[in-house]
């Protein structure tokens, strides 16, 4: 069988694609990367916003018509096919395979069964199971707990994921183990509300530690770089922001999402924090990671939301100075509190808003950059440009970065770069050697790579 899983949405999907990939290759199945070629397609899901799910069923209406020439299994994943409206976009496009979120071990049985295959269940195995590191690359997610025990008014994720269930912290260990022994040098610890890990549902776990002290454990574990997402600002302790600071090998890169900076917003919002607390919590940060890069997730056009309200989240912004921020317009989700009980802005005024927060992100973004300019960071360079004189890849602070190869610097690593020069969504650099001297660089060749040489010519 040749299989293709076309992933949409956040990181925990890309973690159960790589989940899902290989245990179609230990069922036999050869994994192909286009959807012509293959004879299964799955696809994985996102139900947050919209969008994601506007593209799932486009591309179900495509498949069905391949579907109709040749022989051709469907499989829909993730966090849509958890939901009734998934369930009713697989009954019309014909899919054959359908697997929530906790049923994926059940892959096998579903490609076994001669009919139609629906695992809805969640199945406690799947926090034990632990998949084969990925080949040949630097960097790897670890899934640290699954589901959510928030019910933000507008999400989606508490119905699609269930509530939280963290995994043991053995099981953690010993996966982080096979990531190391495969190479890895940087691992993102993954769940919805990372900073929550050991207390499942207001209840702490015996026998599990708390996130501050998984932290410290995986700090310990030899692994070079570690980063995590995503926190909620209501679980968010300063042991957490401690431990960070205290564990050489935790990025500088943290993610808080506020969502809102007003008051009035964040309580429709369930959010069950002020943005005095909030702000509580980044001075922690601050205090405890000197050089912590901030970034957030921001909803502009919640329900309700009056200029005052969106006055308040870019005076926020301004308060943080965040390096860098995802920026949603609110996605009424059937099925979510918000939806039911409030009435949707017109579409011109949250799109007028976003572009204005984006403005915001920009200055920022630019004025954070360009403070780097001159520093050295220590930079994960994954592989090869576009061009490929160059090696491109990400500092600890999270910003995109790329360097011309270097005499003795022309492979994947960790290396440290003077930063040369910056843009609000990317950083060019230099290779040093040990003793802080920049690397000769290689000669280029190509006249893309000459183009590049001048990285202002490129801005
Ligand atoms: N509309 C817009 N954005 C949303 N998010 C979650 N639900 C919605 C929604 N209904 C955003 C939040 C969250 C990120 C993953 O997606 O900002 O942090
Ligand atoms: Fe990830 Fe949430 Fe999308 Fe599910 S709905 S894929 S948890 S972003």
């Amino acid at each position: 069988m040749k299989a293709t899983v076309v992933t949409y949405g956040c990181q925990m999907n890309e973690y159960d694609t790589h989940l899902v990939e290989s245990q179609l290759v230990s069922l036999g199945a050869d994994l192909v990367s286009s959807v012509d070629e293959a004879d299964f397609v799955l696809l994985n899901t996102c139900a947050v916003r919209g969008k994601p799910v506007e593209k799932v069923r486009s591309l179900l209406g495509d498949l069905r018509k391949v579907k109709a020439q040749r022989p051709l299994v469907v499989g829909m994943m993730g966090c849509l096919a958890q939901l009734e409206e998934g369930q009713q976009m697989a009954r019309k496009f014909q899919v054959d395979v359908l697997l929530g979120p906790g049923s994926l071990l059940d892959i096998g049985a579903a490609l076994e069964s001669n009919e139609r295959f629906w695992g809805l269940q969640f199945k406690d195995e799947l926090h034990a199971h632990i998949p084969p590191a990925p080949t040949g690359k630097l960097q790897a997610h670890l899934t640290i707990m699954r589901g959510c025990d928030h019910h933000c008014t507008y999400c989606i994720v508490p119905t699609t994921r269930g509530p939280q269930v963290s995994r043991h912290p053995d099981d953690i260990l010993r996966e982080l183990d096979s990531l190391l022994a495969a190479g890895v040098q940087e691992v993102t610890l993954l769940g919805q509300n990372v900073n929550a890990y050991g207390v499942d549902q207001g209840a702490r776990l015996a026998g599990y530690p708390t996130f501050a002290e998984l932290i410290r454990m995986v700090g310990r574990s030899g692994v070079q770089r570690v980063k995590f997402t995503t926190s909620h600002p209501m679980n968010f302790t300063e042991d957490v922001a401690a431990a960070i600071g205290e564990t050489p090998a935790m990025c500088e890169y943290i993610h808080l999402p506020v969502q809102s900076g007003s008051n009035r917003v964040l309580r429709r919002m369930a959010r069950e924090y002020t943005r005095e607390k909030y702000l509580t919590h980044i001075e922690q940060i601050r205090r405890h990671v000197p050089h912590a890069v901030l970034a957030t997730d921001i909803i502009v056009g919640f329900p309700g939301e009056t200029e005052e309200d969106f006055q308040d989240t870019l005076s926020l912004y301004d308060e943080v100075g965040y390096d860098s921020a995802y920026m949603f317009i609110y996605s009424p989700r059937p099925g979510t509190p918000s939806y039911t009980h409030f009435q949707d802005l017109p579409r011109e005024v949250k799109t007028e808003r976003l572009q204005r927060l984006i403005v915001k992100q920009k200055e920022w973004s630019a004025r954070k950059n360009a403070a780097k300019v001159g520093t050295v960071q220590q930079v994960l360079l994954r592989g090869d440009a576009h061009d490929p004189a160059f090696l491109e890849g990400h500092t600890s602070g999270n910003h995109p970065t790329v360097v011309p190869k270097a005499l003795g610097a022309d492979r994947p690593g960790i290396y440290p770069v003077r930063i040369g020069h910056a843009t609000p969504h990317m950083m060019y650099g230099t290779l040093l050697g040990p003793d802080g001297q920049p690397l000769p660089e290689l000669p280029r060749h190509t006249p893309e790579a000459a183009a590049l040489s001048s990285p202002l010519q490129m801005a």
